[in-house]
């Protein structure tokens, strides 16, 4: 099912019991020196998940540095991405000829406060929202607040632009099954003059766990080159 939140052949590798953080490397310890022991163990699970999923595409077992905006750095011809939220950590990975970036996010699937809404969603997204068939308001919202992760995931590598919740815009079509569906996703306002609007397509799932969404930016989205100039 992870592997088809994404438009093109991705390596994927999940875990649900968190490994300890003595599994880093010494190059990887320094990035999580003084924080929590949780964050610690999540930040290993997904350097652990993220070297799975390499390992499967032949790369063997190495320290994963990260850039100082937090994104893991890939092996030179691989691209990827890693979430994590309680109990549960996946990494997705792929080359650089099949995507240009792609982000990954999973989320508890539980009620949010009312307020949360309004942080994460627009005023005429809440609309959409709510007149939205298939499933309830807050499994939309929580599907949208990973949608707008997902994508800055994949969107801030390639072009080191902040947007705010509020700036992008999600809409949702479901599958039959009412458990999946796409997404288009619409950057609307970010700073620059050049480009203004810039829509990428993703993938959700959701089950009674958690929700789950990927966003692919596929080598012929080159639209987005623009964005670097
Ligand atoms: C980076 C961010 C997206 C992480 O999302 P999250 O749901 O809090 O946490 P997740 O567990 O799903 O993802 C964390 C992982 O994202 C990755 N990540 C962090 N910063 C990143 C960046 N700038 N670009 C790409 N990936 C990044 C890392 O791999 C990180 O895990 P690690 O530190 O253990 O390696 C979020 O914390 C953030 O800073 N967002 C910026 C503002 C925002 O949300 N904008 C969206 C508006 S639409």
């Amino acid at each position: 099912m992870l592997k088809s939140l994404f438009k093109t052949p991705v390596s994927v590798f999940a875990k649900s019991n968190f490994v300890l953080p003595d599994e880093l490397y010494p190059e990887e310890r320094q990035y999580v020196q003084n924080a929590s022991s949780g964050r610690r163990s999540e930040f290993a699970t997904g350097r652990h998940c993220a070297r799975m999923a390499l390992q499967n595409l032949g790369i063997p077992w190495a320290p994963i540095q990260r850039r100082s905006n937090g994104a893991p750095e890939w092996p030179n011809g691989f691209i990827g991405s890693i979430s994590h939220c309680e109990n549960f950590c996946v990494s997705a990975v792929t080359t650089t000829d099949r995507a240009l970036s792609i982000g990954i996010d999973v989320e508890i699937n539980s009620v949010l406060p009312a307020c949360e809404a309004e942080l994460i969603c627009t005023e005429q997204e809440i609309y959409f929202l709510k007149s939205q068939s298939g499933r309830s308001f807050h499994e939309w919202v929580n599907l949208s607040f990973s949608a707008k992760e997902s994508f800055f995931k994949c969107y801030f590598p390639l072009t080191e632009l902040f947007f705010t919740f509020h700036d992008a815009r999600v809409s949702f079509s479901s599958d039959e099954s009412g458990h999946s569906g796409d997404f288009s996703i619409t950057v609307h306002t970010i700073g620059g003059p050049k480009i203004r609007e810039s829509t990428f397509l993703g993938r959700w799932h959701i089950d009674s766990e958690r929700v789950y969404t990927g966003v692919t930016c596929m080598p012929v989205e080159t639209h987005l080159m623009s964005l670097k100039a």
